[in-house]
């Protein structure tokens, strides 16, 4: 049976990279992107006649209900659904200074982003045999890893806490899923040279972030609820 993969956010970065490694997994891919110039342009880019452009605008829920029913005229099953697209205002900025539309801007994208396509596309998960929902995270939304000072020291209060509100939605819905499935769980591929950060350099490549996420995505052990970056489960 064709399998079907579902990335938001993947008009470049580390979403597109993962959209061309499925895609020569010779999955079903549907490239989710916000900008409908800039998906296109990137399903071009690819040359891969396996890959389809979606628009989705995570923070709208119209904008997702369209994209599932677009699904819905390839597929009556999605095999994996990749929560990536994500956003990061305030990497400069102490919490004391963080507006208080910057952190809802963050929120918006990162947390009930999630949220709504989660809720969204389940029913195409559940009908997937092995369906599995990914949510892309970060290290510095481990409190634990945080605090211990075993993450970089940034201390984006927006970022961070948005992505630990992601990490709750994992918790929470792995429990509800328990182990009959789907499975869910969050993957962070580490610091990566991306927009995101600028382009900071000393990252991971994207096709390097990519092959961590997706060893998890292809990969036969059951990770439902936990957290996991390039060696194994994290604490929360
Ligand atoms: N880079 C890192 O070091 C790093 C580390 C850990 C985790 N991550 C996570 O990895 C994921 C991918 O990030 P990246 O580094 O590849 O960054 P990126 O190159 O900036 O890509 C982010 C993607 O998210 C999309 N996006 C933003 N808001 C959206 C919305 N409302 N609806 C739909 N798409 C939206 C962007 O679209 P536009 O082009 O239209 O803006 C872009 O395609 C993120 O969740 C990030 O938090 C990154």
């Amino acid at each position: 049976m064709t399998k079907y993969a579902f990335i938001t956010g993947a008009n470049k970065g580390i979403g597109y990279e993962m959209v061309r490694q499925l895609a020569e997994s010779n999955f079903q891919v549907f490239l989710g992107a916000r900008n409908e110039e800039l998906g296109k342009k990137a399903v071009k880019s690819l040359g891969l006649s396996n890959v389809e452009f979606i628009p989705v605008d995570v923070t709208n829920s119209e904008s997702i209900q369209n994209a599932s029913s677009k699904v819905l005229t390839f597929t009556g099953h999605l095999d994996l659904l990749i929560n990536n697209a994500g956003v990061s205002l305030d990497h400069h900025t102490t919490p004391s200074e963080l507006m208080l539309e910057t952190l809802r801007q963050e929120f918006d994208v990162n947390f009930f982003g999630a949220f709504q396509m989660i809720q969204a596309f389940l029913p195409l998960v559940k009908k997937a045999q092995g369906g599995k929902i990914i949510n892309v995270t970060t290290d510095m939304a481990s409190q634990t890893m945080f605090d211990n000072g075993e993450t970089a020291p940034i201390n984006a209060l927006g970022y961070n806490s948005s992505k630990t509100a992601m990490n709750a939605l994992t918790l929470a819905f792995g429990k509800e899923f328990g182990h009959h499935g789907p499975e869910i769980f969050g993957v962070t591929p580490g610091f990566t040279t991306t927009d995101l950060n600028g382009n900071a350099p000393g990252g991971h490549t994207t096709a390097e972030s990519a092959k961590i996420i997706l060893k998890y995505a292809l990969g036969s052990q059951n990770y439902n609820g936990k957290l996991l970056n390039q060696s194994g489960i994290i604490p929360w």
